[in-house]
């Protein structure tokens, strides 16, 4: 009896020992890898539309914890009153282009304290069901938020749909608007990738890439494809430019983003007049995903979902070629009109 209960006893300690043991290591490798980090990001300087503001550090952690909890509808009356929040209607909004890293772009964003994003695609000026539930309905669907901060929220849709110019100019003629464009055939593959992982999912059997881009009559480009309509991104800007200046619209390079995101998100810090507070502290590549995943700070960081980075199908080369002569002439009107070149073949 004695020797089992001894026994008993030994295996208890045996097991705390090697939690203890286990913490420790994963201490002691957790302050090597961040003896590795750049300096702590500068969160706590001084800031807000008018520059004399100041965000108390408080707000910053709010942000991560309550905000996200309040996020969920999880917050009290109490607390909202509280903390002085609200529930504002988007200041800028990301309105495509679909597959241009729009997701990647909103999530960087929202590592600057004075952005909030709205996390879910709301689908508000596109969707006529959801339109016409009115503008109080869209701004319900906002985060909360401190009055000083800004509310981005990203409905890719919103870029090729024919309405949605005069609706967001109806809700707020002077809003900024964010599009992020990769090299258009990249893009459009990758359009043409998310569906057809749709459709394995559902054991559906799909049309290779190639089929769908060539008109098998005329062996031209198939204007009618979608994935390849949307990659014209001058004919969508062109609607776009009847109802706002250029000067509103600021064009993000997609595959800069990719390989080089911090100058990116510079750029955009400064057209939404916001001092620059996203750091390389807060992005570190992994190796593993490929790809800049996003540090908030010690404990918290994360990278995006796998269907993010999805592996292309190998294209004929000729149909790649095919595509880029064709959309040679619309990339130079492009970049005419905004004012940005990309070395896009
Ligand atoms: P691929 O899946 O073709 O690689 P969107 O969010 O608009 O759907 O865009 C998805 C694209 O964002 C991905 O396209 C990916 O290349 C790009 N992207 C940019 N930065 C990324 C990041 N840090 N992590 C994952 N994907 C990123």
């Amino acid at each position: 009896m004695l020797f089992k209960q001894q026994a008993l006893l030994r295996q208890k300690l045996f097991v705390l020992g090697s939690l203890a043991i286990g913490s420790l290591l994963y201490l002691v490798a957790r302050v090597g890898s961040l003896d590795r980090l750049q300096p702590i990001c500068p969160i706590d300087g001084r800031f807000g539309p008018h520059g004399q503001d100041e965000i108390p550090l408080r707000a910053l952690q709010f942000k991560r914890g309550l905000l996200h909890e309040f996020r969920k509808g999880n917050a009290t009356k109490e607390q909202i009153r509280l903390h002085n929040l609200v529930q504002q209607l988007p200041k800028a909004i990301i309105i495509g282009v679909r597959k241009g890293g729009t997701r990647a772009l909103l999530e960087m964003l929202n590592l600057h304290p004075a952005v909030v994003k709205a996390s879910q695609e709301i689908h508000f000026f596109d969707n006529d069901e959801n339109y016409a539930k009115g503008i109080e309905w869209y701004r319900k669907k906002m985060p909360f938020s401190y009055p000083h901060q800004i509310t981005i929220e990203k409905s890719p849709a919103y870029f090729i749909t024919e309405e949605v110019p005069e609706r967001i100019y109806k809700m707020n003629s002077s809003i900024k608007l964010l599009i992020i464009v990769r090299e258009p055939t990249t893009r459009a593959i990758s359009d043409y990738t998310q569906v057809l992982e749709g459709k394995e999912r559902k054991n559906k059997t799909y049309y290779k890439f190639e089929k769908l881009a060539i008109d098998p009559t005329t062996c031209e480009v198939n204007t009618k494809y979608k994935a390849v309509r949307t990659s014209i991104y001058t004919k969508h800007l062109e609607r776009w430019l009847k109802y706002f200046p250029i000067e509103q619209f600021h064009i993000v390079d997609g595959d800069r983003l990719i390989t080089e995101p911090l100058p990116e998100l510079q750029l955009v810090e400064k057209f939404l007049n916001l001092p620059s507070r996203i750091s390389q502290y807060n992005l570190y590549f992994n190796a593993t995903r490929g790809f800049y995943c996003l540090r908030f700070n010690i404990v918290f960081n994360k990278c995006l979902a796998g269907s993010k980075g999805r592996i292309h199908p190998e294209v004929d080369p000729s149909v790649i070629t095919k595509l880029r002569k064709f959309f040679h002439p619309f990339n130079q009107k492009f970049y005419q009109i905004t004012g940005r070149t990309f070395n896009w073949p």
